[in-house]
């Protein structure tokens, strides 16, 4: 594993960079006749990324018709509900981009059963990367964050996702949000060529410090660690500021 981080003044320069750093993966892949498979984060850092690249210049070099979008993790609300993860992509994202609907690989949240809602989700991506039984998919990027107690997608400490070894998604109930989520797990995140973790904010700051400085009690994002993989760090100041020197 290839770990890098860069800090940036503020989360604006971050989010340009995350941008620039998807275009170029973008026409990477395509420029090699590939489709470039990306999950998308949740949460609301995010945001300025999808902007950029919905706007010139960044929209015009963007290999879209190359893209498949699927998403890192997914709240179990209605794909239209203010929480969800789809909607926050389809908003500043997808809704201007030339991606035909068959590029976009959504979790189907429209079920109250979290289970089932992570084996479609399991079935749809085997079917997209036309995976044999027990193969993993490689994703070309994985955009992820970071909550303040270290959880990454839906992988948050002390829940049976971060364990789960054998399925790409799996459903996890978040006590202290009282909520329903999906998540791909661990072997897909440790598939992937890249993993851009962009995060953000003074509140994150002993966050980021502890799962760089790899301290102990690991937290779920200390265990993205792609061994044929990159892992780039994209920080503001404020989250950077408790890091060594
Ligand atoms: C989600 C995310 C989650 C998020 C972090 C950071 O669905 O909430 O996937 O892992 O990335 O909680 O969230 P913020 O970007 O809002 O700080």
């Amino acid at each position: 594993m290839k770990r890098e981080v860069e800090v940036f003044p503020d989360l604006a320069a971050a989010a340009q960079r995350a941008a620039e750093e998807f275009v170029r993966a973008a026409r990477e892949a395509a420029g090699g006749g590939k489709t470039f498979d990306v999950a998308l984060s949740g949460g609301s850092t995010p945001r300025g990324l999808y902007e950029r690249l919905a706007r010139p210049p960044l929209v015009y070099e963007a290999p879209w018709r190359s893209v498949r979008f699927f998403w890192g993790d997914e709240r179990l609300v209605p794909s239209d509900h203010a929480d969800s993860n789809f909607r926050l992509a389809k908003e500043l994202l997808l809704d201007k981009l030339p991606v035909p609907p068959a590029g976009v690989y959504r979790v189907h949240t429209e079920t109250p059963d979290a289970a089932a809602a992570a084996e479609a989700y399991d079935r749809g991506i085997r079917h997209a990367f036309s995976l044999p039984p027990g193969a993993v998919p490689r994703f070309d990027l994985m955009v992820q964050g970071l909550g303040g107690d270290g959880h990454t997608a839906s992988l948050f400490p002390g829940t049976s996702a971060v364990a789960e070894t054998r399925k790409l998604a799996v459903a996890v109930y978040v006590e202290k949000l009282d909520s329903w989520r999906v998540t791909l797990t661990l072997p897909v995140l440790n598939n992937a060529a890249e993993v851009l973790f962009l995060a953000a904010g003074a509140g994150k700051a002993s966050t980021v410090a502890h799962v760089l400085g790899d301290a102990p009690p690991p937290r779920p994002a200390q265990l993205v660690r792609p061994a044929n993989g990159r892992v780039l760090w994209l920080l503001d100041r404020a989250a950077a500021s408790l890091l060594p020197r």
